[in-house]
Formats: C-alpha cells, sequence, structure tokens
C-alpha cells in the first residue's frame, strides 16, 4: 500500500472538523525524514491563479477568473486539498458543490494535480466532499462525469443512470 494511501486509510480521514488537516512525516526513498503533508481545507480564499495554473495542469479549457470566482463565492462547499513540504503549500486538489442546501446537491470541478493522481488523493478529496455535504443533510449528491471517470466515481458509489434516469442538457444555440 502506498504511502499516501496508508494515510487516507484506517481511521476515517473525513472526520476531523474544517478545515481538515492531516499531520505525516513520511519517510523518503533515501530514507531521510521530511516534514510533508497533506491537508484540505474548505476555506474559499484560493488564490484563482494557482487555481487556473491547477485546472490547466489537467488540460480543461480556462474560464475567464471573475466566473470563476463568482462561482466558489456562491458554491454550497469548496474543499481543496495542499501539499505543504516547511513553509511551502501547493494547490493539488480542488472540488466544489452547489446546493439547494435541503435535499440536494451537485459536485463540480473535481481534479488532482498529474503529480498526484493514481494515490488514493481523489478518492480522498471526494470522500471528504461526501462527507461535507452528508452531514449538512443533503442526501441527493449528483455529478457529471467525463466518460473517463465514470469508474473513479462508480468506486466512490455513484451510479450512472439510477433507475433509467437521464441527464440532459440545454446549451444555448
Ligand atoms: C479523476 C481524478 C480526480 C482522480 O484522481 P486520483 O487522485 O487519480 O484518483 P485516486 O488515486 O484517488 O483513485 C481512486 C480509485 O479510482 C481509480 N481511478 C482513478 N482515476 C481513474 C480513471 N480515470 N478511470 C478509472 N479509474 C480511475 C483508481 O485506480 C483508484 O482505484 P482503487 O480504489 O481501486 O485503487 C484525477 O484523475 C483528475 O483530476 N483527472 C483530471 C480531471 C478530471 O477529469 N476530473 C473529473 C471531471 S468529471
Amino acid at each position: 500500500m502506498g504511502f499516501w494511501k496508508s494515510l487516507f486509510t484506517g481511521s476515517d480521514a473525513a472526520s476531523t472538523p474544517k478545515p481538515v488537516q492531516m499531520e505525516a512525516i513520511p519517510v523518503d526513498k533515501a530514507g531521510e525524514r521530511s516534514s510533508t503533508r497533506i491537508y484540505f481545507s474548505t476555506e474559499r480564499d484560493i488564490d484563482l491563479y494557482e487555481l487556473e495554473e491547477l485546472c490547466d495542469a489537467v488540460g480543461w479549457s480556462r474560464r475567464p477568473l471573475r466566473k470563476v470566482k463568482k462561482a466558489i463565492q456562491y458554491s454550497f462547499l469548496v474543499v481543496s486539498m495542499w501539499e505543504q513540504r516547511g513553509t511551502v503549500k501547493r494547490l493539488i486538489g480542488f472540488s466544489r458543490a452547489t446546493s439547494d442546501h435541503a435535499f440536494n446537491a451537485t459536485i463540480w470541478d473535481v481534479v488532482v494535480h498529474p503529480d498526484y493522481q493514481r494515490k488514493g488523493l481523489g478518492k480522498a478529496l471526494m470522500k471528504q466532499v461526501i462527507k461535507k455535504l452528508r452531514s449538512e443533510d443533503i442526501s441527493n449528491i449528483t455529478l457529471f462525469a467525463d466518460p473517463q471517470v465514470v469508474e473513479f466515481y462508480r468506486g466512490l458509489g455513484f451510479m450512472s443512470d439510477p433507475e433509467g434516469i437521464k441527464g440532459m442538457f440545454w446549451y444555448p444555440d
């Protein structure tokens, strides 16, 4: 089991109040101890340029920053994931959810920096989001999955077309 996986399994990583933080002193390949930690935050004062850099890294199309700012401001929940090495912190993951504050929430913009993918961090990020939404008594959690990540979400318990329900879209001409 990889280091980050072992960090997020066992005790429930999503049970700590916000900002959720997990301390770790990993031993690197040379056997030296380095102080690195991964932590989650629900703070919204994210540097938009850093977020844009993260989205660029996974090849997403750029969006006007004033709109991204507004989307974050009006989201019900924002969860960002950070790596801290000494005093340097780096945004390595992001997700947000919109909601009617009662029944429904929809998760958007789930992203993990390519350098940190396939280490269990996307799963940990999603668990944080789901845990937080459940703690707000939201029971209907939806998202729109790109085709290549359907299995990632399925592994977290999401179903495609439950009972034949189809997501439908309307776009301007
Ligand atoms: C999708 C994404 C968030 C996954 O993050 P990640 O940190 O690589 O995922 P994890 O390492 O936590 O993977 C959790 C599980 O899902 C699996 N998985 C991860 N990405 C997958 C993919 N693209 N397809 C199928 N399975 C995938 C992993 O193998 C792992 O399985 P396991 O629990 O059986 O070991 C990340 O690949 C990403 O940011 N992609 C680009 C942006 C994107 O497409 N976002 C989704 C928009 S809808």
